[in-house]
């Protein structure tokens, strides 16, 4: 097939034939209508993480069509429209519910398989779901990462109808997520960004709220979405009321945080470390899709213009999933 791919660490992108992907036993080979980007795309080039073999396929969001079924596969066929969840399980870890993920032999789609910026990706019939109706492929291929793993969080730190929700960042796909899962559940939310055009736009989208990410941060809020770090978690660990629950998801401004344990104790605060979601928590969301939950893609370009989405996500300009159409 024909696809994006790396072929060493410090290494750009190709384009050019790699080996068709086959599908192994109770596998399907999807032909990939719409992919989206994210944060795994640069850092692969990095070497940071480092895909278990070169050449590798890029693309941890994939939409599109069953083309072909491995052995033993039942209850899909050939033409069927899915999109694939990205945390990639074996079958036995599906007894585990929502602890699925947390199954050692659990491996990201785009990372340690291949993903999805090619014309063909193998996944786990286990792990695929039917496109949500009346979603377009490029809106099929926003959702996968960014909200389950926003649910996931959310489920996790117990929201509920009227509570206040604190999400940082964003312009990030997983923060637009969170906010609009967050309002979508009747919760009100306020979000941090840098950028005034950013702030603006969350607004319009329904944020009761929008600080600049220095600060000053609202108070009592019940939870706290951040996948930012060290920039602002003092601040937001001080913006959690009583109870209130700090929910993460990533650390984009670095690995490590201080804690102050006696506001931890006596504020009675929760921490709720997160990443994806099992095939329960992709089938909400994807409910919630098929129900019109509204999402925030940024700018689609033609599968050939990987070149110039990933040069957009490395800006940091964005609002919302960078997508990529592929030909039918
Ligand atoms: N665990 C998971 O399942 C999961 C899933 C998705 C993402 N993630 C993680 O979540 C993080 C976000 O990823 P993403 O691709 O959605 O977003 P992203 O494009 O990396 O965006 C990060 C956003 O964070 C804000 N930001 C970055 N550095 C900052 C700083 N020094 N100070 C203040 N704000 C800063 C900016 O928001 P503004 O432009 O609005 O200021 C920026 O747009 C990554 O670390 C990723 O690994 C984890």
């Amino acid at each position: 097939m024909l696809a994006w791919h790396l072929t060493g660490p410090d290494h750009g992108y190709s384009w050019g034939e790699v080996p068709d992907p086959v599908p192994g036993p109770g596998e399907v080979r999807i032909a990939v209508r719409a992919s989206a980007l994210n944060h795994m795309d640069l850092w692969l080039t990095r070497g940071r993480p480092r895909p278990p073999t070169y050449p590798h396929v890029p693309g941890c969001d994939v939409a599109g069509v069953v083309e072909s079924l491995g052995e033993g596969v039942e209850g899909w066929q050939v033409g069927d429209e899915v999109v694939v969840n990205t945390a990639v399980v074996p079958a036995e870890a599906l007894t585990l519910g929502v602890d699925s993920v947390l199954h050692p032999g659990m491996r990201l789609l785009g990372e340690h398989l291949w993903g999805g910026h090619g014309e063909l990706c193998v996944a786990p019939a286990h792990g695929i779901v039917r496109r949500p109706e009346g979603r377009s492929w490029v809106d099929a291929a926003s959702y996968p990462v960014c909200l389950t793993s926003a649910w996931r969080l959310l489920r996790r730190g117990r929201v509920a109808p009227g509570q206040t929700v604190l999400v940082t960042g964003f312009g990030s796909g997983v923060g637009t997520a969170a906010a609009m899962l967050a309002l979508h559940l009747g919760a009100e939310v306020v979000v941090t960004s840098r950028d005034e055009a950013k702030r603006q736009r969350a607004l319009e989208l329904g944020a009761a709220g929008a600080v600049d990410s220095a600060g000053p941060y609202p108070t009592d809020v019940d939870i706290v979405v951040d996948s930012i770090g060290p920039a602002v978690w003092d601040q937001c660990i001080s913006s959690l009321g009583r109870g209130g629950r700090m929910c993460v998801c990533g650390g984009t401004s670095g690995p490590v945080v201080e804690l102050n344990l006696p506001r931890l104790f006596f504020q009675q605060l929760e921490i709720i470390g997160a990443s994806i979601g099992s095939q329960e928590e992709f089938q909400f969301v994807t409910d919630l899709m098929a129900d019109g939950l509204r999402t925030v893609v940024d700018q689609v370009y033609p599968l050939e213009d990987y070149p110039a989405a990933l040069e957009r996500l490395r800006s940091g300009e964005q609002v919302g999933k960078l997508v990529l159409e592929h030909p039918a």
